[in-house]
């Protein structure tokens, strides 16, 4: 084809779809407070249906936590990874800086100021937790009605398409950081000062030191890593699938080039990256996707690939991002499992709880990569206790507010019927011992919280991304559209 190896894009009909930084798109108009721009819960004396706004993080005290535990032995862990893994391939949504336009520190106050939403501890600790409202795109989209068009708009910082933009970036000069292009191998930088016990190469270090990542009190620093996507060093299976795709790129890189001994460094690059972006794909669709869904609403909604569609637009969803696809911070783990050749507790590196795996990559090089990963126990609750100053649920659902999620997006609504999903035998028992929002809500209509948890959509269960799935699948089945089928 005539596109030039390193823009695909712009060989499309609509090239500015799915990219980097565009609008997350809108499946219903956004709900804000002054009908423009202002969060739901902005004014906390305002009225929504004659009720006070409960605060994010009452509901996610009240409502979101489960005293209940579970096992779940139909899956590893790696499906919870997986799933924040490729979620960081298709979605960031940037925040607003406080220097955007304003003296205030969002990381200080607790006033509702310009960027700052700050979500208050009202239940003994002091204080607020910091929020910083999603940066707003500028881009008006004037074929929607002027009401519509004024509202605010959130972005998507990655390509919406599932290209492997968490290995490689997802803008030319990242990409270039990215790559070994002194060595002329058509490879992956590595890390210049670590490698395992067997040789094998770590990510390398992000450039601004020092970096903001923890370290082990004893001997050298471990800086946070740097690859396709900067949230690389927020837990430790998120680094290691991170570090096993770096792996990948230069093991299939190497093969290339002794089959193609007259390829450039350019071509094998090139080459390797589609074939680790065709990876990402399959894994996604064909691996994970059935599991979440379940395979009937799988082979109902999506099925096999049927071709490249070019009037759909793949970019993601507002709802999908802050909402949707959420969904996996209730599949969280409070215990990352450690475990040796007999997938027994490791006797020198035991399991560690979920804070101390948080932005720790010193845990990687010193401790080692967790090579037997499988899922313990599972509650949500625990998400909050563990991570006091990082109430996720409370996160998720003020985010909600911040982009103007419509309460009740997903229930009754012109887009979801869910009614007629099952949910995959795994989530089916996820939420059997959930939450009470949640398990009612199931029951009823296969939809979290569309109403119960006033105005904001937090988590959507698996099926409700199945009863969307005909979006998810425009979603997911364009982003065959860079690299082409897979088979
Ligand atoms: C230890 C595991 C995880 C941690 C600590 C974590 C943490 C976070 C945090 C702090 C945010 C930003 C919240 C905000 O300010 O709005 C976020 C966003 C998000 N998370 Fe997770 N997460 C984890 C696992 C997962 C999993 C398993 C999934 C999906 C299966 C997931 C999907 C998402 C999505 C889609 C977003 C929005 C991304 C964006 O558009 O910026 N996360 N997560």
């Amino acid at each position: 084809s005539k596109c030039p190896p390193t823009s695909p894009a712009t060989c499309r009909q609509n090239p500015r779809w799915g990219a980097a930084n565009t609008a997350l798109v809108r499946w219903l108009p956004a709900e804000y407070e002054d009908g423009e721009s202002e969060p739901k819960g902005w004014n906390p004396e305002r009225l929504h249906n004659g009720f006070q706004l409960p605060p994010a993080r009452t509901v996610s005290r009240e409502i979101m936590t489960s005293a209940s535990k579970w096992k779940d032995d139909s899956y590893s862990q790696l499906l919870v990874d997986w799933g924040q893994y490729i979620s960081h391939d298709i979605t960031l949504t940037p925040q607003s800086t406080s220097t955007d336009g304003s003296d205030v520190d969002c990381l200080k106050t607790c006033e509702n100021v310009h960027p700052c939403f700050p979500i208050k501890m009202n239940d003994g600790l002091q204080g607020c937790m910091p929020f910083f409202r999603s940066t707003s795109d500028c881009f008006v989209n004037f074929q929607s009605g002027i009401r519509q068009a004024l509202q605010r708009q959130q972005l998507n910082a990655m390509t919406s398409f599932i290209d492997a933009s968490a290995v490689y970036g997802h803008n030319q000069k990242l990409e270039s950081f990215l790559r070994d292009l002194p060595g002329r191998n058509g490879k992956l930088a590595v890390n210049a000062r670590f490698k395992d016990p067997k040789g094998r190469p770590y990510l390398p270090f992000v450039t601004k030191l020092p970096s903001a990542c923890h370290q082990d009190l004893q001997g050298e620093r471990v800086e946070c890593f740097s690859a396709g996507d900067n949230r690389v060093s927020e837990g430790l299976p998120l680094t290691s699938l991170h570090t096993l795709w770096l792996r990948e790129h230069n093991r299939i890189a190497e093969a290339l080039k002794h089959i193609n001994g007259h390829w450039s460094p350019e071509m094998i690059y090139q080459e390797t990256r589609k074939i680790i972006g065709a990876l990402h794909q399959i894994i996604t669709l064909r691996d994970y996707a059935p599991k979440i869904i379940g395979p009937e609403s799988f082979k109902h909604y999506i099925g096999p690939y049927r071709g490249y569609d070019p009037s759909v637009d793949p970019s993601i969803a507002n709802v999908f991002a802050a909402a949707a696809f959420r969904f996996g911070h209730a599949t969280i783990s409070p215990i990352l499992c450690r475990l040796n050749e007999s997938f027994q507790e490791d006797e020198r590196f035991p399991h560690l709880r979920l804070h101390n795996t948080l932005f720790s990559p010193w845990r990687i090089v010193k401790e080692g990569q967790c090579t037997h990963m499988r899922m313990e126990t599972n509650n949500t609750s625990l998400v909050l206790d563990t991570l006091k100053q990082m109430d996720l649920a409370a996160l998720n659902l003020q985010r909600g507010r911040d982009h103007g999620l419509p309460g009740k997006i997903l229930a009754e609504s012109q887009i979801c019927h869910s009614n007629a999903i099952r949910l995959s035998s795994s989530y089916q028992s996820d939420s059997n011992h959930s939450t009470p929002c949640l398990k009612k809500q199931t029951k009823k209509t296969h939809i979290i919280c569309p109403s119960l948890c006033q105005q904001t959509v937090f988590l959507t269960s698996a099926s409700s991304i199945g009863s969307c799935s005909n979006k998810v699948k425009e979603v997911l089945v364009d982003n065959y559209m860079v690299h082409g089928p897979v088979h």
